[in-house]
């Protein structure tokens, strides 16, 4: 969480830091700010606002600058204000950080005994005044960032500009991401390749301990005890004309709704070959035969793909699953066994308790599949293999093409597996392709193109307090999702249950035109479904179906029924996805919420 970027060359610094933050948001927008050296002394711009606004206040900038950092946060310690925002100055220097410095207390305290008093809340102004001091002792950047961060525990990518040594950036990451990159016009340093990939053309990745040092003309990099060492360059292929939202779309939640029949299609064909999947130059076969059984842990929306990924695998392969987010897993102490594999399921590549997940399960020596979104994140760059989904960039906080393709990439895994063990054959397997093809091919497409019956279903939940989701088996998984969603850009207190479940206690809650969100798309179930339905509609309940447009039996004891194409019930959960999704965005849109940016969430969440 939170955006960092910093430069130096020949173009105007504080241009390319308003650009760069724009493009990091995603990552935190509770407050933005940034330093730029101009001619006579480093100045430094703060908003308690969003990156719009420090852009508003910058125009005032006479000069040109050639060197600046810039912030966009996301708040941990202290509120959004303006003097809780980045960078912190002191008389030598101006730092933003992204991160949590946890023993910030006992830092503080030390160093308010050696006289040193602070005005924020923040965890950062005391990085700030702890490199002060030992830069005020060294006189040496290099050496005044070794001695500091050799005393902070906890996560942090940070970057300094010391007043002294004009037109350079130092930089220096533990656990929170940091890039390189390098144009024709100058060096860059940034959380995210994002924030310079209109500029620069190659990109390096720092790792943990390693500090860095730009400037106009050059680049160096330090290993964690003040060694030069050499930078491999990689290519920078992202293209960013993701970041266009494009006249049709009002913002890129719904434009990112509408790419999910091209991302599920990008993903299918670049797992498969002649329609059976294909992972024999990404994950040994050996590994497929000998494994036991499998873990999957993820956050958030990938969490739920996940969830969704232990019944394709269970379904098909035979091989029991586990999963759990990832911030309880990694500290569960999991049961392990050699013939495990762990899958970690992350858009972005860079979530904390995900990658902390993946570091416990590599020092037990247990093979970890990675599912990532982002090209080159650490969660890719640690795992022993790493099946990519071809999403292209997901900005919109709430994820909804990256859970599509996480599905995808989850059922093909599942078929292949399936097949190693001798559960499935190949011609199962190609029947399961033919369903993919057909989703992304028509069925989602479908569901976006008529969604009448969802702006409906929107209008009655824009006018609620309270909303329930219930499902059955995987439809259970979608309900969670869906309740997620919801109270994610609408802020409408919504909870999800298995069917059976809500009556053992939640169902006290339900009271006359309380909306109750039946997901019902698996055929085994509609029976079981539509009691359950009745048990809630004879205590008032106002019903929403998902189910398939061939269901009458469901459709008959629901107000509002949402369908989707009929199809085989492997292939339902994709289809479903874009339905909730779209319900949870139209009940936003009435009621006027700030779609892609929703209040205390970002994107990107770098911290425990
Ligand atoms: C944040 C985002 C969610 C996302 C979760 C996991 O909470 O707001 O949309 O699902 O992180 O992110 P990842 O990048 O690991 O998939």
């Amino acid at each position: 969480m939170c955006g960092i970027i910093a430069y130096s060359g020949n173009e105007n610094a504080g241009d390319i830091i308003i650009n760069g933050l724009q493009a990091l948001e995603y990552r935190g927008y509770d407050s933005a700010g940034m330093t730029v050296f101009t001619k006579e002394k480093p100045l430094t711009i703060k908003t308690a606002g969003r990156v719009l606004q420090l852009k508003e206040k910058a125009v005032n900038i006479a000069e040109k600058s050639f060197c600046g950092i810039g912030h966009t946060r996301w708040a941990t310690h202290g509120k959004p204000s303006e003097t809780n925002a980045h960078p912190h100055t002191t008389e030598l220097l101006s730092v933003v950080h992204n991160g949590i410095i946890e023993n910030y207390s006992e830092l503080r305290e030390k160093l308010s005994k050696d006289g040193y008093s602070f005005t924020s809340e923040t965890d950062t102004e005391v990085a700030a005044r702890l490199i002060h001091h030992n830069f005020r002792e060294t006189q040496n950047p290099v050496e005044a960032i070794i001695k500091s961060t050799a005393e902070f525990r906890g996560s942090y990518a940070l970057c300094i500009i010391f007043n002294s040594v004009p037109d350079h950036v130092f930089a220096v990451r533990k656990d929170s991401p940091l890039i390189l990159g390098k144009s024709k016009s100058g060096h860059f340093i940034a959380s995210d390749i994002s924030a310079f990939s209109d500029y620069a053309d190659t990109f390096y990745r720092m790792a943990d301990g390693e500090i860095s040092e730009i400037s106009k003309s050059d680049i160096k990099l330090y290993t964690d005890n003040g060694e030069l060492k050499e930078i491999i360059w990689n290519k920078n292929t992202e293209s960013d004309t993701q970041m266009n939202i494009s006249s049709v779309f009002k913002n890129f939640m719904l434009k990112e709704i509408n790419e999910e029949p091209d991302a599920v299609k990008r993903t299918f064909l670049s797992l498969t070959k002649d329609s059976l999947p294909c992972f024999s130059d990404i994950i040994p076969e050996n590994l497929l035969k000998t494994v036991k059984r499998i873990h999957i842990t993820a956050c958030g929306t990938a969490y739920h793909a996940g969830l969704t990924g232990k019944y394709y695998i269970e379904k098909l392969s035979r091989i029991p699953c586990n999963v759990e987010t990832a911030g309880e897993f990694r500290y569960s102490d999991p049961i392990t066994d050699k013939n495990d594999i762990v899958i970690i399921i992350s858009q972005s590549g860079e979530t904390a308790d995900s990658l902390a997940a993946l570091r416990l399960m590599k020092e037990r020596g247990i093979p970890v599949i990675s599912i990532v979104n982002s090209v080159g994140s650490s969660i890719e760059a640690e795992s022993d293999y790493t099946i990519r989904t071809s999403a292209g960039r997901e900005v919109s906080v709430a994820s909804t093409k990256a859970f599509s393709v996480q599905i995808t990439a989850l059922l093909l895994f599942a078929c292949e597996l399936a097949v190693k063990k001798n559960k499935i054959t190949e011609d199962e397997c190609r029947k399961i392709s033919a369903q993919i093809n057909k989703t992304y091919s028509y069925d989602i497409q479908e569901v976006i193109s008529c969604s009448k019956s969802i702006r409906n279903a929107a209008e009655v939940l824009s006018e609620s307090d309270e909303v329930f989701f219930i499902g059955r088996s995987y439809d259970s998984y979608l309900a969670t999702e869906a309740s997620l969603k919801l109270k994610e850009i609408t802020y409408i207190n919504s909870q999800a249950y298995p069917a059976a479940e809500l009556k053992h206690g939640t169902i006290s809650l339900i009271e006359q035109n309380t909306p109750v969100i039946a997901i019902a798309t698996n055929t085994m179930f509609f029976d079981k479904m539509r009691s359950n339905i009745e048990e809630v509609r004879s205590r008032g309940a106002f019903i929403i179906s998902v189910c398939p447009c061939d269901a009458d039996i469901i459709k008959e004891v629901s107000d509002i029924s949402i369908t989707i194409p009929a199809a085989e019930k492997l292939v339902y959960p994709f289809t479903t996805a874009a339905a909730i999704q779209l319900l949870a965005y139209y009940t936003a849109e009435i009621m006027g919420r700030d779609i892609d940016k929703p209040r205390n969430l970002a994107k990107s969440v770098t911290v425990e």
